[in-house]
C-alpha cells in the first residue's frame, strides 16, 4: 500500500514537472498556456469565445448547464484538446462547488462571465404591468447572483495569475446614460444594473490583488435564430472586438463598464 502511494506520488510529481494538468476527463492542459473559464459556452457569444480562445492556444474551461445537449461545443472540443467541457449551472451551488474543487489548483487568467438570461425581442418592450415576477426573480438569480457566486468560487484561481482578469457581460440596457429612453426590459435591465453594481464594488477589492475587473457590453448582437435586428452586429464581429478590448485592458480600466467596439467607457 505504502509502495503504491509512493508510486502515485511519483507520477503526480512527474506530471506537475512536465507542466500538464490532467483532469478527470483525461483531457490535458498545457500549463505553459494561459487559461480562461467561460460560462454559458454552449451557444452564441459564449461558444464563439470558446472558439477564439482555443484558436489562440488558450486552455479553455467551457462550461454549460447541459453538456450532453451542447452539440456544436462537443464537436469543437473533440477536435481541439485545449477545450474541456464542464457542467455548470451558475445558479446551482453544488455545480459551482464541484467545479471549483475539480480545478482548485488551476490558475485561471480570465474568468469570463458570459452566461445570462436575456429577453427575446418580442417581450423586451412590455410595460411594468406585464412584468412577470418569476422572470424578474430568475433574471436576478442568473445575471446578478449567479455571476457573483461564480466569481466568489473562482477568485482564488484568478489570484494565482500574474495577469488576472474578471469580465462580466453586461448590457447597455442597464445603463442610465446610454439606454433607450423608453420603458423596456425591466427584469433584464434591473438584473444587469445589479451585476454592474457588484462589479464596481469588487473592483476596489481586486485592485489590491492586481486583478482587473470590468463589465463589458457586447453590443446589440444577432443571436436570435431567424431574426435580424436592424443595427445588430454578427456574433463573430462582437467577439473579435471584445477579445481586443479584453487583451488590452489596463489597471486604469479596473471597475469600468466598457464597450465592445473600442473599449470606450460606458456611463453606468
Ligand atoms: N445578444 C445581445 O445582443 C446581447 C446584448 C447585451 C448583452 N448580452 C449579454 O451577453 C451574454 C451572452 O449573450 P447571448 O446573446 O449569447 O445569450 P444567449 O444566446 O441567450 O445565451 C446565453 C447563454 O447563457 C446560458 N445560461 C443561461 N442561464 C444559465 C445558467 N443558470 N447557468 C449557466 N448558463 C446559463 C445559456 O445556456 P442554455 O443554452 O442552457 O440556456 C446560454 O449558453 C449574456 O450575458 C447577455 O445578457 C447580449
Amino acid at each position: 500500500m505504502q509502495n503504491q502511494n509512493k508510486k502515485n506520488y511519483g507520477i503526480a510529481l512527474f506530471l506537475i514537472l512536465i507542466g500538464f494538468t490532467f483532469n478527470s476527463h483525461g483531457d490535458e492542459f498545457d500549463n505553459e498556456q494561459p487559461t480562461v473559464l467561460i460560462t454559458g459556452s454552449n451557444r452564441n457569444i459564449g461558444l464563439e469565445f470558446v472558439k477564439e480562445f482555443s484558436k489562440r492556444n488558450w486552455n479553455v474551461i467551457a462550461t454549460t448547464r447541459r453538456p450532453d445537449d451542447a452539440k456544436e461545443l462537443n464537436k469543437f472540443a473533440a477536435k481541439n484538446n485545449n477545450v474541456n467541457i464542464e457542467l455548470l449551472d451558475i445558479t446551482n451551488n453544488q455545480d459551482i462547488s464541484n467545479l471549483a474543487s475539480k480545478y482548485q489548483n488551476q490558475t485561471i487568467d480570465i474568468l469570463l462571465n458570459n452566461a445570462g438570461l436575456t429577453p427575446r425581442y418580442l417581450s423586451a418592450f412590455r410595460r411594468l404591468s406585464a412584468v412577470e415576477e418569476d422572470i424578474a426573480r430568475e433574471s436576478f438569480e442568473i445575471n446578478a447572483l449567479g455571476t457573483m457566486k461564480v466569481i466568489q468560487a473562482f477568485m482564488s484561481n484568478v489570484e494565482q495569475s500574474d495577469n488576472g482578469k474578471i469580465i462580466a457581460l453586461s448590457s447597455k440596457a442597464s445603463s442610465f446614460g446610454e439606454r433607450l429612453k423608453v420603458p423596456m426590459m425591466y427584469s433584464y435591465a434591473m438584473s444587469k444594473a445589479a451585476l454592474n453594481s457588484m462589479i464596481y464594488s469588487l473592483s476596489f477589492e481586486t485592485k489590491k490583488k492586481n486583478i482587473i475587473v470590468i463589465s463589458l457590453s457586447p453590443g446589440m448582437v444577432n443571436t436570435t435564430p431567424g431574426t435580424s435586428l436592424m443595427g445588430a452586429i454578427e456574433i463573430d464581429e462582437s467577439v473579435t472586438k471584445m477579445m481586443v478590448v479584453i487583451e488590452n485592458l489596463t489597471m486604469e480600466q479596473n471597475g469600468l463598464f466598457l464597450d465592445y467596439e473600442d473599449g470606450r467607457t460606458i456611463d453606468w
